[in-house]
C-alpha cells in the first residue's frame, strides 16, 4: 500500500522545565523533561511556498525559515502542515517542538551524503565530528542515505538551537532543542556530570553548557499537571527583561546563583526519587523567578490554587505568562482547582519519547545530486 504521494512527517514532544529557567541561559544547571502533548510537521511537494494553506510568508514564521534557510535552501517548494497539542507562547516548547519536527521530516526528504559511515554533510555537535555544513557536492565515492536512516537527534537539536537563538535575539540555551528532540529528562550543566549521561556540548556567545540525558528515579504514581494561563508571552521578551534588570543590577547575579543551587538539589532529589524534595526545590525556584518580575497574576492565581494538592508547583519556562506545573500525586484535585481558577489544564507522565519520523516513504523528495 502507498501513503498520500511525496511527504515526509515527524513529530517532537513538548517540555516543561523542571527547574532553572532563565538562569541556564547564563550558565546555570537546569532540568526539563518531555512531555506527552507534541507537534507534528508534514512536508508535502507543492507548486509553491504554502504553510497550513497559506502563502508562506517567512517573517511570521522565524523559526521555520530559520532551518529552511540551513538545510533546505535552493530546494523546492513546499506544503508545510503542522498540527498538535502544545499551546503556542505557553513556556511548553513549542517552538523549539516545531524546530525539531521541522528539520526531522526536512532531512528525512533530503537525505544526507555520506562517505562510507562518514557524514560528508550535516550538523554535528560532537568536537570530534565536526562536519562539513555546506551545499552538496559531488564526491566521487560518496552516496546518499535517505528516510529515518539519515535523520539524527543530536542534528535536529542543534538546528532548532539555532533557530530558538535567532528568534531570542542571540540569547538562548539549548535546554529546549535537546529535551524536544531527545525526549526523557535533559539536564544542561557547567561542565561534564560523569554522574549522568553526557550527550554532548553546546556554545553560544561565551556560555558552555554540557547536555546530559538522566532516567528520573520516579514513581509511577506521580503526575504533572500543566495549568495555561492563556496569555501569551514570548520567550524572547522575557529574556530582554531580565537581561535588563541584570545590567541595571549585576549584584541581582546572585538570586540567578541561587536557582542554580536549587536546581542542582532538585536534581539530586530527581536522581534518588525523593518525590518531596523534588516538590519543594521546585515551589523555591518558584519564588526567585517570582522575585525577578518573571511571573505576573495569572500565574500566581493558579499556582495558589494548585498548591494544597500538590508536592511543588511553580511556573515553567519563560514566564510573564504562559503556563505553571505542578507535581502531584492526585492530577484528577489538582487539575480540577486549577481549571476553577480559570486554567486550562493538561496532564503529562513524567517524561516522553523524543522526536520520531512518522513517515518517510517517499524520501527523497529532493533529488540533490541531480
Ligand atoms: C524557555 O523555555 C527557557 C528559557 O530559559 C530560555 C532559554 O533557555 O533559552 C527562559
Amino acid at each position: 500500500m502507498h501513503g498520500p504521494s511525496n511527504m515526509a512527517q515527524a513529530s517532537a514532544p513538548g517540555k516543561c522545565i523542571l527547574f532553572g529557567e532563565h538562569a541556564v541561559v547564563y550558565g546555570q544547571p537546569a532540568v526539563a523533561i518531555a512531555l506527552d502533548q507534541r507537534i507534528t510537521v508534514n512536508i508535502n511537494l507543492s507548486k509553491d511556498w504554502r504553510i497550513d494553506g497559506m502563502r508562506f510568508n517567512s517573517s511570521k514564521h522565524p523559526h521555520i525559515n530559520a532551518i529552511l534557510q540551513r538545510i533546505w535552501e535552493n530546494g523546492p517548494p513546499l506544503s508545510i502542515k503542522i498540527t498538535g497539542n502544545i499551546p503556542p507562547a505557553s513556556g511548553l516548547g513549542s517552538s523549539a517542538a516545531l524546530s525539531v519536527a521541522t528539520s526531522a521530516a526536512l532531512r528525512c526528504a533530503r537525505g544526507r551524503q555520506m562517505d562510507g559511515d562518514r557524514w560528508q554533510e550535516g550538523f554535528s555537535a560532537s568536537k570530534l565530528n565536526n562536519v562539513y555544513s555546506g551545499p552538496w557536492e559531488n564526491k566521487s565515492g560518496s552516496r546518499i542515505i535517505h528516510g529515518t536512516k539519515s535523520v539524527d537527534n543530536d542534528e535536529c537539536a542543534i538546528l532548532a538551537h539555532a533557530a530558538e537563538a535567532e528568534a531570542q535575539g542571540g540569547k538562548a540555551s539549548p535546554l529546549d532543542s535537546s529535551t524536544c528532540s531527545h525526549g526523557g529528562c535533559i539536564v544542561l550543566k557547567g561542565q561534564i556530570d560523569k554522574k549522568l549521561n553526557w550527550l554532548y556540548q553546546r556554545s553560544l556567545h561565551g556560555v558552555d553548557w554540557e547536555v546530559h540525558s538522566v532516567t528520573p528515579n520516579m514513581d509511577n504514581d506521580v503526575w504533572l499537571v500543566i495549568g495555561a494561563t492563556g496569555v501569551h508571552a514570548p520567550t524572547s521578551r522575557q529574556v530582554a527583561k531580565l537581561a535588563k534588570l541584570l545590567e541595571d543590577n549585576p549584584d541581582r547575579m546572585a538570586e540567578i546563583e541561587t536557582i542554580g543551587i536549587i536546581a542542582k538539589r532538585g536534581l539530586d532529589a530527581l536522581l534518588s526519587g525523593d518525590v518531596y524534595a523534588v516538590g519543594r526545590a521546585m515551589s523555591e525556584n518558584h519564588l526567585i523567578l517570582r522575585n525577578l518580575g518573571l511571573s505576573c497574576p495569572e500565574l500566581e492565581t493558579l499556582i495558589s490554587a494548585a498548591a494544597p494538592t500538590s508536592l511543588g508547583v511553580k511556573l515553567t519556562g519563560a514566564g510573564g505568562g504562559g503556563c505553571m506545573i505542578a507535581l502531584t500525586k492526585n492530577p484528577k484535585a489538582t487539575s480540577e482547582a486549577i481549571e476553577l481558577a480559570g486554567g486550562r489544564t493538561m496532564i503529562s507522565q513524567f517524561g516522553s519519547a523524543g522526536l520520531s519520523i512518522e513517515n518517510s516513504e517517499d524520501c527523497p523528495l529532493w533529488n540533490v545530486s541531480e
